[in-house]
């Protein structure tokens, strides 16, 4: 049988994005604005706005998206929307679209987990890995470790038990004064900074399995920034020299990539596997990158990334998780239950 054709669609967060992926895995035509730029005057991502805005631009994009495939409304097979977890009104945008498409067309509906989008993405890769493997996901919103045994099989192995690794970059860059969003910011500002200045903590290092915390880090961010702009009280955008700045930039950076490499190979080592994936927008961290590539090297692990554009929030990679669904359970295309349930 001919592959079938999913019309994707992702508005969890600040990212509206709209894809057209094939079941034998081809994105036809893809589409996406980021929201940065609105946000940033308020220093995070406003929800309100970031509704109203998913709601602008949906159509706009799935037009863009059609006529980079050169196809249109009635070639798809299945529409693929994210349904969770992410900002509430958010969410409800995306999916009331999807939802009255889908009901309006007499297609199906795939929801499709924002997460699980992150960690098939490396799978929409040039050099692919295979399964099973151990994915090191970390995003804005999560930090987790998974041992993937293939489409569906997904084992959590450890998560962090505060802070994400993103929100960490982002609350961190926020503090000594960097814009929105921050991961960016600090690890460009990184780059001329020394690592090995301030010490740090790397909480939960030592701790024998694959948590992670991340909110003590920022609070000893906090108090060396506080001591170097000789200041008794936390303020925003404290007064620290440019030096000093990129110092502890460069410093905080280490110390979370240190955990998050240590632990991700510990967990991949403890599943026996051979390939280590990383996924989320953090994977565009290039220290990070480095950083596993190497200590993987040496234990024999091949280590796969997302493409750079898609390791942060896009809506390939919804629109590929859903496809992979249809692939594995053709079935789910008689489905015609529309009742809307998302997982803010
Ligand atoms: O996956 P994503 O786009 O959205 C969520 O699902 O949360 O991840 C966004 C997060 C933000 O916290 C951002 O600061 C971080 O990824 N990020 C980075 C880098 N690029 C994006 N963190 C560190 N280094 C980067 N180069
Ligand atoms: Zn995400």
């Amino acid at each position: 049988t001919s592959p079938k054709i999913v019309l994707g669609f992702e508005s969890s967060c600040d990212e509206t994005g709209v894809a057209l992926c094939t079941t034998d895995g081809r994105i036809l035509g893809q589409a996406l604005y980021s929201q940065i730029a609105m946000h940033k005057d308020y220093g995070g991502v406003v929800p309100e706005l970031a509704s109203r805005d998913h709601i602008r631009r949906l159509i706009p994009l799935m037009n863009e998206t059609f006529a980079q495939a050169g196809i249109g409304l009635n070639d798809v097979d299945a529409i693929a929307v994210t349904t969770g977890p992410g900002l509430p009104g958010a969410l409800m945008a995306g999916c009331a679209f999807s939802y009255s498409m889908a009901m309006g067309l007499n297609l199906p509906v795939i929801p499709v987990h924002h997460l699980e989008g992150h960690l098939l993405s490396p799978l929409l890769s040039a050099n692919p890995p295979a399964f099973p493997f151990t994915a090191l996901l970390v995003s804005g919103g999560h930090s987790q470790l998974m041992g993937v045994e293939g489409l569906g099989k997904y084992k959590l192995l450890g998560e962090t038990l505060d802070d994400a690794a993103g929100e960490a970059f982002d609350k961190t860059a926020k503090m000594i004064g960097l814009p929105y969003p921050g991961g960016p910011a600090l690890s460009k500002l990184a780059e001329s900074g020394n690592p090995e200045r301030f010490k740090l903590p790397r909480p939960m290092l030592h701790s024998g399995d694959f948590m992670f915390s991340f909110s003590g880090l920022k609070t000893a961010v906090l108090t060396t920034a506080m001591k170097l702009a000789g200041v008794s009280q936390p303020a925003e955008g404290m007064a620290i020299d440019d030096t000093d700045k990129a110092d502890l930039a460069a410093s905080f950076q280490a110390a979370i990539v240190e955990t998050l490499v240590k632990k991700a190979l510990a967990a991949c080592l403890h599943m026996d596997h051979k390939r280590l994936v990383v996924a989320g927008g953090v994977g565009a961290n290039r220290l990070l990158r480095e950083q596993l590539v190497k200590a993987a090297t040496k234990r024999g692990i091949d280590v796969y990334f997302p493409e750079l554009n898609l390791c942060t929030d896009n809506g390939a990679m919804i629109a590929f998780a859903g496809a992979m669904q249809v692939r594995e359970h053709p079935d789910l295309l008689a489905n015609r239950n529309y009742s809307m349930n998302t997982r803010p």
